[in-house]
């Protein structure tokens, strides 16, 4: 799937450097020309012999080691580049990398190219939560540069918690989705939810909330980009919809309802990333309603739960059929975990997305957003502030990993 593409392979100074071995000779076994650069940090973990020997090329450690007088070695690199991968890539390549720094042969070659550029991030924890790290991540991704997330669980320091490089299988199917133009949701039919529903008072007058549609929106483009079908339900929005999905305009939660239950039993997957009315007025008026008394009490009754319906259907079809993969969001100014964990099992979600409104940068009407996703087994991805659209392409990678459509990983493949 990679043949005929050439593969500059960064490996940086961090116990995950072994793993480093395994991504090379998963790339060389499909396809890829694989050229290695080592920090000196890297060569500390990992022998370059051993990326010699897996790459069939050699390892280039030293700027200044110009063995071939025809060529500029980082120049040539970089230009010979049709991806150039970093991983594991430690704080301080990351730092480098947005502050422009170029003091050795990796970072000059991140400098000299013009190909696209993914990172593996593989640090301790909190030097991953750290505000510098957090914010030179956010530049990377402002620029275009593409991420496979860190993973959570046992790390090398000790301690136990986000910051594990992600497996090579799955830095390697990133790649590929990235050269080979392998869609992962390919043939897929996904619906996505976006906007705030409005619920008519009269025909002039009606409640909603500052849903602008823009994380629906980024949701539905990038599933459309990822190769899906989809159907974008929206409520009220601020913008159009984006182009080459299919739209249902379904102004209030009962109509909202009634347009994804019908559409329910066909999807590979659904996204309710609408904010829906709780409450709709007891009664619509069919005219406008006149000024009257200095005060007056609207009478609110419930709405459907649109995911909760959603999530029942899901149990009582689960046995008989196959069932779309359920994913809902919980907007939340407080205690976001509890309530975010709460929605997940009470809606029968297979993923929840939180993002806590209160924070600047994330949630209602922004461009970007802040995002932590739960699945059963608690927290599975924590996504720092950056684009919307960015999210959502992280979110449908995610999805594309768990649902039961997902392709078999190609454990195996290579010699290590
Ligand atoms: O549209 P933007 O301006 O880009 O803002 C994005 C967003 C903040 C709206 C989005 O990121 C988000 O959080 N959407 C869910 C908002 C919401 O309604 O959250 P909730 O915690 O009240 O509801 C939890 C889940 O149940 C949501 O998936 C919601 O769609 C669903 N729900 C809620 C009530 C209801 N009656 N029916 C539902 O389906």
């Amino acid at each position: 799937m990679l043949e005929g593409k050439t593969i500059v392979l960064g490996i940086t100074g961090g116990i995950a450097a072994y793993k480093a071995a395994t991504l090379c000779s998963r790339l060389v076994s499909h396809g890829a020309q694989v050229r290695v650069i080592m920090t000196e940090g890297a060569t500390k973990f990992i022998s370059p012999l051993t990326l010699q020997t897996l790459s069939r090329h050699p390892v280039a450690t030293d700027t200044f080691d110009e063995h071939d007088a025809s060529v500029v070695q980082h120049i040539d690199l970089a230009d010979a580049a049709d991806l150039v991968v970093v991983a594991p890539a430690t704080a301080n390549i990351i730092a480098k990398m947005a502050h422009g720094l170029a003091d050795d042969m990796l970072s000059t070659t991140l400098l000299a190219t013009t190909a696209p550029v993914l990172i593996a991030p593989a640090m301790n924890v909190h030097m991953l939560q750290h505000p510098a790290v957090q914010g030179n991540l956010e530049v990377l991704g402002s620029r275009g540069i593409s991420f496979v997330e860190s993973g959570t669980g046992q790390l090398a320091c000790g301690y136990v918690g986000k910051g594990r490089l992600a497996e090579p299988d799955e830095i390697v199917e990133v790649i590929i989705g990235m050269l080979a133009g392998r869609k992962p949701l390919a043939g897929r039919k996904v619906l996505v939810t976006a906007g705030g529903t409005i619920e008519r008072l009269d025909p002039v007058r009606y409640i909603t909330n500052d849903s602008s549609g823009k994380m629906g929106f980024a949701l539905a483009e990038a599933a459309r980009d990822l190769g899906a079908d989809v159907t974008l339900v929206c409520a009220r929005t601020d913008g159009p919809p984006p182009a080459g999905v299919t739209v249902v305009k379904t102004p209030s939660a009962e109509e909202m309802l009634a347009a994804v239950m019908e559409r329910l039993p066909d999807m590979d997957a659904v996204f309710k990333a609408a904010a829906v009315a709780d409450y709709r007025p007891a009664e619509k008026r069919e005219n406008k309603m006149k000024k009257g008394p200095e005060t007056m009490t609207l009478e609110l009754v419930r709405n459907p739960d649109i995911l909760q319906e959603i999530g029942n259907w899901k149990q009582a079809n689960g046995g008989a059929r196959r069932t779309p993969f359920v994913v809902g969001f919980a907007a939340e100014t407080t205690d976001v975990e509890r309530h975010a964990l709460d929605k997940l099992a009470r809606k029968r979600c297979d993923l929840l997305v939180a993002n806590d409104v209160s924070q600047e940068g994330a949630g209602f009407g922004s461009d970007t957003n802040i995002v932590n996703v739960y699945g059963a087994e608690g927290l599975v991805l924590s996504l720092a502030r950056q684009p919307k659209r960015l999210i959502a392409e992280q979110l449908w990678q995610l999805i594309s990993r768990r649902a039961a459509w997902a392709p078999e990983r190609s454990e195996g493949a290579g010699p290590l």
